[in-house]
């Protein structure tokens, strides 16, 4: 079913008629398409489905590159990202072609498609941005985490079954829910490797969230948790280059503390209940879609 999806983005990618462009997708790793398997998943693979599918994926892969510049992330899927290889302007100017191709694409989409799908754009460009900005000060607010994570990772797989449902002329509330439930879970989960995970099985430099500024989740709990002094050393350390001996420190209050754990299990009560949604709809393969996310590696 994929492949179709991956046909349909060459086919978009092979009507810009522009070498320098096919070039630069050759060079961009196809992910897990997530959101294109949703897509099928919930919708089948008609026409309209598989367009929708390679929309949602490019203008995923637009809002990474440009996510990789504000980030200086420098491997992305355990590869040089393309800020690293081209430089910045680069990867925001083909950020802007697959973004633009794919809006061009979009409208010619059932309408109420549209609408769904741009409006979750918006939300995750104002995501990108909360992220930042919280990024500036040690976040405490466990309200203001969720609300920024549902913006910048949740709202575009939100969007994405909802898409399909509506599509499908399935119930989209439930989709829709299954979507956020999902999008939120995923994010805490790969905030949480982030911490837990060495940069070999992330692909990409561990901890590099704290470094960059990020309190996720565990680290609000830890904040939450830890006494005056180690509190005080905590904040410390926020927004530098995490040394080794930092790291182990983190790791182990962490665990000490059951900050992890309390995340982790957040995340895990988030799929439990997209999974009952998906019950109640009869989907059971989107039901083994969310009980695979939280078997990811911690
Ligand atoms: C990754 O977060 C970032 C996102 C999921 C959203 C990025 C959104 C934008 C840049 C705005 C929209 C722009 C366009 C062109 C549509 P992360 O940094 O936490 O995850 P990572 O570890 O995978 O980098
Ligand atoms: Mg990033």
């Amino acid at each position: 079913m994929l492949e179709a999806v991956e046909r349909r983005i060459g086919h978009y990618i092979d009507e810009l008629e522009d070498r320098d462009a096919a070039a630069l997708y050759a060079r961009l790793p196809a992910g897990k398409r997530l959101r294109a398997r949703l897509i099928l998943t919930i919708a089948g693979s008609g026409p309209a489905a598989i367009k929708t599918a390679a929309v949602v994926e490019m203008i995923h892969a637009a809002s990474l590159l440009h996510d990789d510049v504000i980030d200086d992330a420098f491997v992305r899927r355990g590869r040089p990202s393309l800020n690293a290889l081209y430089g910045n302007k680069t990867s925001i100017m083909f950020g802007d072609v697959l973004y633009s191709k794919a809006f061009h694409e979009l409208v010619d989409i059932d309408r109420r498609v549209a609408r769904v799908v741009s409006a979750a754009v918006v939300e995750l460009s104002l995501g990108e941005r909360r992220d930042l900005l919280l990024s500036q000060s040690f976040n405490t607010d466990r309200e203001v985490y969720l609300h920024m994570i549902y913006q910048k990772t949740a709202s575009l797989i939100e969007a994405a079954s909802e898409a399909a449902a509506i599509l499908a002329g399935k119930n989209p509330d439930a989709y829709r829910t299954y979507g956020r439930n999902l999008g939120i879970a995923f994010q805490m989960i790969d905030d949480l490797l982030d911490i837990t995970q060495s940069a070999e099985q992330l692909g990409k430099p561990a901890m590099h969230d704290f470094q960059e500024g990020k309190t996720t989740l565990p680290y609000i709990y830890l904040h939450e948790a830890l006494g005056e002094a180690d509190r005080e050393r905590l904040l410390a350390m926020h927004g530098r280059p995490v040394t080794e001996e930092n790291a182990a420190w983190i790791r182990g209050k962490m665990a000490e503390t059951g900050a992890l754990e309390r995340a982790r299990g957040e995340a895990e009560a988030l799929v439990n209940e997209a999974i009952g949604l998906m019950k109640r709809e009869r989907e059971p393969a989107l039901e083994a879609m969310a009980r695979k996310m939280i078997e990811r590696d911690y």
